[in-house]
């Protein structure tokens, strides 16, 4: 698995899922600009796979704007250092010097077919690879984005979720690229209806008591007044864990289709996604997740961050000569 993030509060609990759950094997992470600018993404998901053991990761820094427009951070929203600002502990390991698309290109040259692109972020890195490889979707096994709001019920603006909102040019041009069979997307539909951490969830994260749940409800506290002085939710919503389940685990897909998604670029409707479901509408492009299981997503994030943490061999360690 390749994890392409913006590592803000929830993009760290989804690296959790995919570095501590035993269902995941990443092999690399590649970071954008997004939630916070891209360094300080980079040291995010640096900290979350130190809390995972996973130090022996490798992280790609990526493109520090989107592809025609200046940044537009959420650090509003996830506070400014995007993990709450509860002052975290510099990670002990350093990111990699080549680049995130890069790293997008070569890996599934290296290994065709096998690997899965999962996306949690604004999609300028896998616009910018796809520019340079046309062709890049068909050597990935498969790719999740956690992408859209497919109700038109937005997060960032009345009607568009930040991820494509924040690079909606980025986002037409993975939408153009795509098959319904090669790319899915997760929307902020589906998160705000099935993985809305409760007061009561957020309190048994807390009573966990393990390095990860502990880890996973400090750094989420900013995003929860948010939810709750802005979106309105019954708590704070976790919408790259969400695409993250999905991605491990399909079979908690409750409700899907396939449609034909363009994206707007128009200012007041800026990230809007276009659906076409009319009989002459050109052939669908993406598999859209409209519900998961919320008791299997919250089944297997209790049971990720209850586990005690086992520290990986640091990167390059051999076998002992
Ligand atoms: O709209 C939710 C998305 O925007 C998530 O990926 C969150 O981390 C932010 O990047
Ligand atoms: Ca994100």
């Amino acid at each position: 698995m390749i994890v392409d993030t913006d590592t803000g509060s929830d993009d760290a609990v989804a690296l959790l899922l995919a570095a501590a759950s035993g269902l995941g094997d990443i092999r690399a992470v590649t970071t954008v600009a997004g939630n916070v600018p891209v360094d300080i993404g980079t040291r995010n998901a640096l900290i979350s796979l130190q809390i995972a053991g996973r130090t022996d990761i490798p992280v790609h820094p990526g493109c520090a704007r989107p592809l025609t427009r200046a940044l537009s951070s959420a650090q509003h929203v996830h506070g400014q250092d995007g993990m709450g600002d509860i002052g975290l502990p510099e990670p002990a390991a350093a990111c990699q010097k080549s680049h995130a698309v890069e790293a997008l290109l070569a890996y599934p040259r290296e290994h065709p077919g096998e690997l899965t692109l999962v996306t949690l972020a604004p999609l300028t890195n896998v616009a910018a690879a796809l520019i340079c490889d046309p062709e890049l979707f068909s050597r990935y096994r498969h790719v999740y984005c956690m992408a859209g709001a497919a109700d038109l019920r937005g997060n960032i603006s009345p009607t568009a979720e930040f991820n494509v909102w924040a690079d909606p040019e980025a986002a037409r041009i993975v939408a153009q690229a795509a098959t319904p069979e090669t790319v899915t997307w997760v929307g902020w539909d589906a998160s705000r209806k099935d993985a809305v951490m409760t007061p009561t969830d957020q309190q048994r994260l807390q009573q966990l008591n393990t390095p990860m749940a502990t880890f996973a409800h400090r750094i989420n506290r900013t995003v929860a007044d948010w939810a709750r002085d802005v979106t309105g939710l019954a708590g704070y919503d976790l919408p790259d864990p969400a695409a993250m389940a999905v991605a491990l685990k399909p079979e908690l897909i409750t409700e899907l289709e396939s449609a034909h998604v363009d994206i707007s670029v128009a200012a007041d409707t800026r990230g809007q996604m276009i659906i076409d479901r009319r009989v002459t509408a050109p052939a669908p492009n993406l598999t859209l997740v409209r519900r998961i299981s919320e008791t299997g997503f919250k089944e297997l994030l209790f049971a990720t961050v209850a586990t005690p943490v086992v520290e990986a061999a640091p990167a390059g360690a051999g076998a002992a000569s």
